[in-house]
């Protein structure tokens, strides 16, 4: 299919409409996901939100291709990027490449998602020299979780610099767009106005260039726990209980299958 944005466009709504993106994991959700967004994520939250691990560590590059190829095949005309799942790209910039091209040519994808700012900043440049577009992720970066003690607000008071020199890092670098996680609204707010590159907020005020949010959160459906950036446009998992129940019930009583779900002898 022919995707209508591309990185280059996704770099030119600086400023304007705000970048409308959600993560998705599977074909039909994709298919949902492509009427409205801009950029939809494979993101390797899919390991706590699908596959029930306590942390994004353990999401491997094969759980990544299955899950950006299963989301590339709903796709038409958004922007489909994949995250680089945690030891798949620190090492070097020539491992990052490797693991890189496998995504984007086993899914079709058009862009990888990385961890990290001023420390990978050389390994963000050495992916664009070779062709693939980079989308930066700074502040909290759930990847880190053990050497930032929890998912904390990031970036407040003194720390603010290093959020803001991460976010640098990655437009020298040249990624086309950066994730800002989990700040104070007014660092998300002169982070956004510092870059000419669309920071994309999860947590980080109105005034990003664009926002995500995780699919399964804002559906309701990830019912664990809901940070506090998230709101919740619908109660799937709430729902989906109450058809379980009702499921269960019908079964145990024979109101289900009823005599429109049976078949006679004759055809
Ligand atoms: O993995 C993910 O879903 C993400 C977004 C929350 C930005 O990285
Ligand atoms: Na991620």
């Amino acid at each position: 299919p022919v995707h209508s944005l591309t990185p280059l466009g996704v770099m030119a709504r600086k400023g304007g409409t705000p970048l409308v993106c959600l993560t998705a994991y599977t074909t039909p959700i994709a298919r949902l996901a492509d009427r409205d967004c801009d950029i939809v994520l494979v993101g390797d939250s899919v390991g706590m939100v699908l596959h029930g691990l306590p942390t994004t560590l353990g999401v491997t590059l094969d759980m990544m291709i299955l899950h950006g190829k299963a989301v590339m095949r709903g796709l038409e005309r958004a922007l489909c990027v994949v995250d680089l799942p945690f030891g798949s790209y620190e090492e070097s910039p020539a491992q990052a490449f490797r693991n890189a091209s496998r995504l984007l040519a086993e899914t079709g994808a058009a862009a990888v998602k990385l961890e990290g700012g001023v420390h990978m900043k050389e390994t963000i440049a050495f992916l664009v020299a070779r062709g693939i577009p980079v989308m930066g992720h700074v502040g909290l970066t759930p990847q880190a979780v053990n050497m930032l003690g929890g998912y904390k607000v990031q970036g407040r008071d003194s720390d603010a610099a290093r959020v803001l020199d991460d976010a640098r890092a990655v437009q020298e670098a040249g990624g086309f767009a950066v994730v800002l996680e989990k700040l104070p609204r007014s660092l998300g707010d002169s982070i956004t106005r510092a870059l000419t590159i669309p920071t994309i907020g999860i947590g980080a005020g109105p005034e990003c260039d664009g926002q995500i949010l995780v699919i399964d959160d804002m559906l309701g459906l990830f019912a664990a726990f809901k940070p506090k950036f998230v709101r919740r446009y619908a109660n799937l998992a709430d729902q989906a209980g109450e058809a379980i129940g009702a499921y269960a019930q019908d079964v145990r009583s024979r109101a289900f299958p009823g005599a429109e779900h049976s078949f006679g002898d004759r055809s």
